[in-house]
């Protein structure tokens, strides 16, 4: 026989398990979501997603004078993608990689030396595999602002740049450093980049 304190602990219980559930952020279920005219919706649990790294003040062109300002960049992926990365070396089918670029700060609160990351996100863009959506697999989208990025073409140098030089089917994971050493074991580097290394170690050598 349920006692009525029972009924009432019984019903207590449900709605704590219902609260823990609705609170449960969807980034467990990370997968794509595209507007009607072909917009990427901002996966906007990638803050709950896993950290590979961040870059600072990062420059592809060594002639390049930074401005007076420093820059941070911090890259996440969706859980699942690097679970399957962890296994396998490579990236699954509907992997979403987040760059999120914020500006550097120096002196604030007790910092005297050094740099810490601004609140202000100045740069959001997400490189994308859906194996049947674009030809080549991946695809780049930036947000600009709001909550719907945009495609970037498939003629921009992004995608020139990450298929000649990135570790591991066109991402960098030369420079994620928990993955690196996955990528080596499971043999999945691509041939662009071993090649890369092979060079600039014979360099070194001279
Ligand atoms: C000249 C080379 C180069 C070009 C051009 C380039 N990137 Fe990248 N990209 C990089 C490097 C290097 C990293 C690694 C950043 C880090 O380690 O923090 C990276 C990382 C990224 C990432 C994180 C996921 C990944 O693929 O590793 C995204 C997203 C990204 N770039 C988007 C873009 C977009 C969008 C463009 C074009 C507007 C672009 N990139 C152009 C070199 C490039």
């Amino acid at each position: 026989m349920l006692t009525p304190f029972k009924t009432a602990l019984l019903l207590l219980i449900a709605l704590v398990l219902l609260a823990a559930f609705m609170q449960y952020p969807s980034s467990t279920t990370s997968g794509p979501e595209y507007t009607s005219d072909a917009k990427l919706e901002l996966p906007e649990h990638y803050r709950d997603w896993v950290y590979l790294t961040s870059g600072f003040d990062m420059s592809y062109n060594p002639a390049m004078q930074m401005a007076d300002h420093h820059m941070f960049d911090n890259v996440f992926v969706n859980p699942e993608a690097y679970k399957a990365f962890v296994q396998t070396g490579t990236w699954p089918d509907k992997t979403m990689l987040v760059l999120e670029v914020r500006d550097a700060q120096g002196k604030g609160s007790i910092n005297q030396k050094g740099n810490y990351q601004g609140t202000e996100v100045m740069g959001l863009e997400v490189h994308i595999k859906d194996e049947a959506r674009f030809p080549g697999k991946w695809a780049f989208f930036g947000f600009d602002d709001g909550k719907t990025g945009k495609m970037v073409p498939l003629t921009a140098d992004c995608y020139t740049c990450h298929a000649a030089h990135a570790a591991v089917d066109t991402t960098f994971v030369q420079f994620y450093p928990t993955l690196l050493p996955i990528a080596k074991s499971k043999g999945t580097l691509s041939a662009a980049y071993q090649k890369e290394t092979e060079a600039s170690e014979k360099n070194e050598k001279k």
